[in-house]
């Protein structure tokens, strides 16, 4: 369903086994060698989220990106997984957009988990002026998504994000404002066994010139 230009919503797009594998391989993404964090963002607060990134690491202290996570623990971001790349591809092209996806943050919200309104402007200024989307995949808990527009005061329409739905916002909604205000606890699907919500946003850092 398309919210506005750019922005789509496709609805229960996975399968509950679709969402069970993703779940399993978040799991193990997060508690693994490189493991989740919660990070402490530039005004010294801490995020209301653990954080992962793949294939390149969003540090909150400079909002940039970098291979290793020098606001933290130094380690390496690790790969972004293939069938996370090819997943994003699929996504982008669902909601008419292309998208080569070469960073992942994965976050993990519990019941009190949260993320004030933001814009996604950190990746590289040729892949913002081409509008190459971000694509973001919901698991588990349900999320009260706040959309907004392009300036931080414009009216902001709340959205519910459910387990095995994706959202992309690209071309002219690229850079609207966006957050999360609550999470719904206890609403995962039964089958997946989780509490609490994964969201995974993908985006395109580095731009062939043939997508300019
Ligand atoms: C984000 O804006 O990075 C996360 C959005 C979400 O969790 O749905
Ligand atoms: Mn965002």
């Amino acid at each position: 369903m398309e919210i506005g230009p750019g922005a789509v919503h496709l609805e229960r797009y996975f399968s509950i086994d679709d969402q069970r594998a993703l779940v399993a391989q978040c799991r193990a993404l997060v508690d693994g060698a490189v493991p989740a964090y919660v990070p402490i963002v530039r005004g010294g607060g801490k995020m209301h989220v653990r954080m992962l990134c793949l294939g390149k690491h969003w540090n909150g202290k400079t909002y940039s990106y970098e291979t290793t996570r020098s606001d933290f623990d130094n380690l390496p971001a690790p790969p972004l997984p293939e069938n996370f790349r090819t997943l994003a591809r699929d996504l982008a092209h669902a909601a008419g957009m292309t998208l080569d996806a070469d960073l992942c943050i994965l976050n993990y919200y519990d019941a009190d988990g949260r993320m004030g309104l933001h814009q996604d402007k950190d990746e590289s200024e040729p892949s913002l002026a081409a509008g190459l989307p971000v694509v973001s995949v919901s698991l588990g808990d349900t999320a009260r998504f706040l959309f907004g527009g392009l300036r931080r005061k414009d009216p902001v329409e709340a959205r519910l994000l459910e387990s095995g739905d994706a959202f992309v916002f690209g071309g002219p909604a690229r850079l609207r404002y966006h957050g999360v205000s609550r999470i719904v606890p206890g609403s995962a699907p039964p089958e997946l066994g989780m509490s609490g919500r994964f969201n995974l946003t993908f985006r395109q850092y580095d731009i062939a010139p043939s997508q300019m």
